[in-house]
């Protein structure tokens, strides 16, 4: 192994190690003590926009950054374990080349999906297009695995908002969904009218048929479970209870800033830290990092960001407590990873915290 351990912060027991380097260098001397171990790996690379950041330039031009791309994509997929997923922020420039190359070195069969993140919210009146989102591309080791062990997102106060009890109904609050279908793949007991308890008759919009047969329709009029509108005249709808949809939502593709931060926000809470230095330009919101971490890893779960940059990927691991590996070529490695970090595990230190203790430190290998 070429590099060495130069210095630790927190407790000797954390196996998290930050690595100063090129990032396909480190991996290939890692590989042997990695491979087939790391639970999520989220790479932020630099998007091919010929830009010339204070802290990196981005003007490697298309072949060389593809090529860069092109040879580290098969090292991060040897790290990756069974359930291991891969996660890769790019904007609309170079998301479709990326993509098919990604798609022949992974494999069609590993990816899979695109996810949209409102990057920002402010309009960019000088452009043609005000570009308001960035992508990241989910690929999966073995995709059976990732979708067995995939978390679901903790339900949150917007849901909640959608449910309401109007019939004061014993169950508890629940929306109300269309008990209606395509009729597309219907079969011919779809098809029929539904008589409400005030004698009203509805049918099926054109080319929708109804999501029951007239049997269960009839059982779920029965149980109360169909809602006909306050006046008993609306278009039948299905009552979905909150108690049915508490266990977590299914992750969606179109992430809101809302949710999970822009860009600006990111670099605002970059300068709170760090008030005298000249802030990292292109630093990932750290609601974001959190989402993907909290979808495709556990507690005491690998994670390895090999694009570092201000470090945002080892902060949330150390905070919501994931093992992580980072790896940042760039001199801001020692200027702001290690400060923040130092900052964030003081942080934990004093909060008392469900953070695990063995967890909170990191090794610097140079
Ligand atoms: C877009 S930034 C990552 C930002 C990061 N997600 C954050 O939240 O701060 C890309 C980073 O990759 C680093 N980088 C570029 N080429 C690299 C290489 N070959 N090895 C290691 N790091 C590299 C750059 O120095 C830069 O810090």
């Amino acid at each position: 192994m070429k590099y060495k351990k130069s210095l630790h912060y927190g407790l000797e027991s954390a196996a998290n190690i930050i690595f100063k380097g090129d990032n396909i260098d480190v991996l290939n001397n890692i590989m042997d003590d990695y491979k087939g171990r790391v639970d999520c790996i989220y790479i932020d690379p630099p998007y091919n926009n010929d830009e010339e950041y204070i802290h990196y330039n981005d003007s490697d031009g298309f072949d060389l950054w593809m090529e860069k791309l092109t040879n580290i994509l098969p090292l991060l997929f040897d790290l990756l374990s069974e359930k291991g997923s891969l996660w890769i922020s790019i904007d609309d420039g170079e998301l479709h080349y990326l993509k098919v190359a990604a798609d022949k070195i992974i494999g069609r069969k590993n990816f899979i999906h695109t996810i949209v993140w409102e990057h920002r919210t402010s309009r960019e009146n000088r452009k043609a297009f005000s570009n308001n989102h960035e992508y990241i591309l989910v690929y999966a080791k073995n995709p059976n695995e990732f979708k067995k062990k995939r978390n679901l997102l903790e339900v949150d106060e917007n849901f909640l908002k959608k449910f309401k009890n109007p019939d004061n109904d014993p169950r508890g609050t629940w929306q109300s969904v269309t008990a209606s279908v395509q009729a597309g793949h219907a079969v011919a007991s779809q098809f029929y009218t539904i008589i409400a308890p005030n004698g009203k008759k509805h049918n099926p919009p054109l080319g929708r048929c109804w999501a029951y047969n007239e049997q269960r329709m009839l059982e779920e009029i029965k149980n109360n479970n169909i809602w006909f509108g306050k006046d008993g005249n609306g278009v039948p709808r299905i009552k979905k209870f909150l108690s049915d949809s508490k266990r977590g939502l299914t992750p969606e593709t179109i992430w809101f800033a809302e949710e999970v931060g822009t860009t600006n926000q990111a670099k605002k809470q970059l300068k709170a830290l760090f008030k005298d230095q000249e802030v990292f330009d292109t630093p990932k919101p750290e609601a974001l990092i959190k989402r993907i971490l909290e979808i495709s890893t556990n507690e005491g779960d690998l994670v390895l960001d090999a694009y570092l940059g201000s470090g945002t990927t080892a902060v949330v691991a150390q905070k919501i407590n994931r093992r992580y590996l980072g790896i940042e070529v760039g001199q801001h490695v020692l200027d702001i990873v290690l400060p923040r970090l130092n900052k964030t595990i003081d942080n934990l230190f004093s909060e008392e915290n469900s953070v695990d203790d063995d967890n909170l430190g990191f090794e610097l290998w140079l």
